[in-house]
């Protein structure tokens, strides 16, 4: 895998001479997998033209603020959640003052303020702007609140002074960049995720499904991006947005469910079944709309095939980990179902009555082979992320050591 594979990051480039290795940087961060955005200070402008990034990174680059016409494709208030990283390079020492104080005056340092994707600086300048203590004074002030300070390295300046004040090269960078991702808990990590319902066609118009609208199981899909994984989401029908960063495999059947499951699992290191998939479909679906004629009709069902204990059978299974839907006897019932498809771990819910299909919020209980914890009432984006910690303990733990070489990325 590569080190920045499906990371989205914001290259901020600030006014210095420096601003011309930027379009290597870009280069080199693409090369590692990296979707790559350009925000442009005006002063950056003077150096190099957003032409160039704009040829490089496939993006068209944000220079002002108030450009409506961008503000209409990804408001500056999407950009900063869009990314998983900013980057400045070069950053200025103006700029590296502003956002030390918390000024928003364009729109780099706007989004500066508005994301809260990780923020790494990549200081370049006059040697005597580096040894200023004011500029001193703003670069511990940054780096207390846990904001990367990468370089500046010494050596000879573009204005012939020697000393520090250097950007790093576009490699130093990367590495630096690739780092700081490496602390997420699923770095490295392939996560593949079912979501939503399934859907047997009884005739070409009408079908058998459930009311699962893929909230739990895109919620575990983002969160697991955000720890670091590289996410394969499987999701059945539903109108939610497509997560961004994710790979997202749309079925309809749990039959097709099952065969897209199994064409990805041995690439993924975990395996989370959250969609509600159909046990049975029709034994013969008609290929015409059926007629209202008879009182009553009869539909002869057969058994779909099991996805999640199939995964857990396999040879060399990955973490497997269930979800149970259950109405009476939560804790038995699912206690049942982890020893019975030999899962991992399982995550039980009640459902019924608007609770866990089509909600926003949910309760969990966990359970693994001699333990459980409640994950109370609260969203299903807050769930998502306790239960991925909880999945990292035991993924993670002492006897499985063989997890992480079993499945790299
Ligand atoms: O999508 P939402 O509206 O957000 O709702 C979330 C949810 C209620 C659907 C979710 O929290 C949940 O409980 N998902 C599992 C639903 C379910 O089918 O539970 P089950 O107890 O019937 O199945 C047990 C496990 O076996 C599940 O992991 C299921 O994915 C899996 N299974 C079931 C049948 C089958 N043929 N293949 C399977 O893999």
């Amino acid at each position: 895998m590569k080190g920045l594979e499906q990371k989205r990051i914001i290259l901020g480039v600030t006014g210095g001479i420096a601003a011309y290795k930027s379009a290597e940087l870009v280069r080199r961060l693409m090369e590692q997998g990296a979707d790559v955005q350009v925000v442009m200070t005006t002063a950056a402008c003077e150096f190099i033209t957003p032409l160039t990034f704009q040829a490089l990174s496939g993006h068209p680059v944000r220079c002002e603020s108030f450009d409506t016409s961008s503000e209409a494709a990804m408001s500056h208030i999407e950009l900063a959640r869009w990314a998983d990283a900013v980057l400045v390079a070069p950053c200025s020492a103006n700029t590296l003052a502003k956002i030390a104080g918390g000024i928003a005056d364009n729109l780099l340092t706007t989004l500066i303020l508005a994301t809260d994707a990780p923020l790494l600086l990549a200081p370049a300048m006059n040697q005597q702007m580096w040894a200023q203590s004011t500029t001193a004074e703003n670069v511990n002030s940054l780096a207390v609140k846990g904001i990367k300070i990468l370089g500046p390295d010494i050596g000879e300046q573009a204005c012939g002074d020697l000393g520090a004040g250097r950007m790093l090269e576009p490699d130093q960078l990367v590495d630096a960049l690739i780092q700081s991702f490496q602390h997420l808990a699923f770095a490295g990590q392939r996560i593949l995720i079912t979501a939503g319902p399934t859907r047997e066609a009884i005739d070409p118009v009408r079908f058998l499904s459930n009311r699962s609208s893929g909230k739990m199981g895109y919620a575990l899909a983002r969160a697991a991006r955000e720890a670091g994984a590289a996410v394969t989401l499987i999701s059945g029908p539903s109108v939610l947005a497509t997560p961004a960063g994710i790979d997202v495999i749309s079925v309809e059947t749990a039959a097709e469910m099952h065969s897209a499951v199994m064409a990805h699992i041995s690439k993924a290191g975990i395996f989370i079944g959250c969609a509600a998939v159909a046990d049975y479909r029709l034994a013969e679906p008609a290929s015409e709309k059926l007629k209202k004629q008879a009182d009553s009709i009869q539909l002869t069902l057969v058994k779909n095939a099991d996805i999640l204990a199939e995964v857990a059978a396999l040879p060399n299974p990955p973490f497997t980990v269930g979800f149970a839907a259950e109405t009476s006897h939560l804790i038995e019932n699912a206690r049942e179902k982890l020893q019975r498809k030999h899962l991992n771990l399982i995550a039980a819910n009640q459902v019924g009555d608007n609770q866990g299909f089509d909600q926003d919020d949910n309760e969990l209980t966990v359970i693994w082979q001699d333990g459980q914890v409640e994950l109370p009432s609260s969203s299903k984006n807050q769930l998502a992320k306790k239960l991925l910690e909880i999945i990292a303990q035991h993924y993670f733990q002492k006897s499985q050591p063989e997890n992480n070489e079993k499945h790299p990325t």
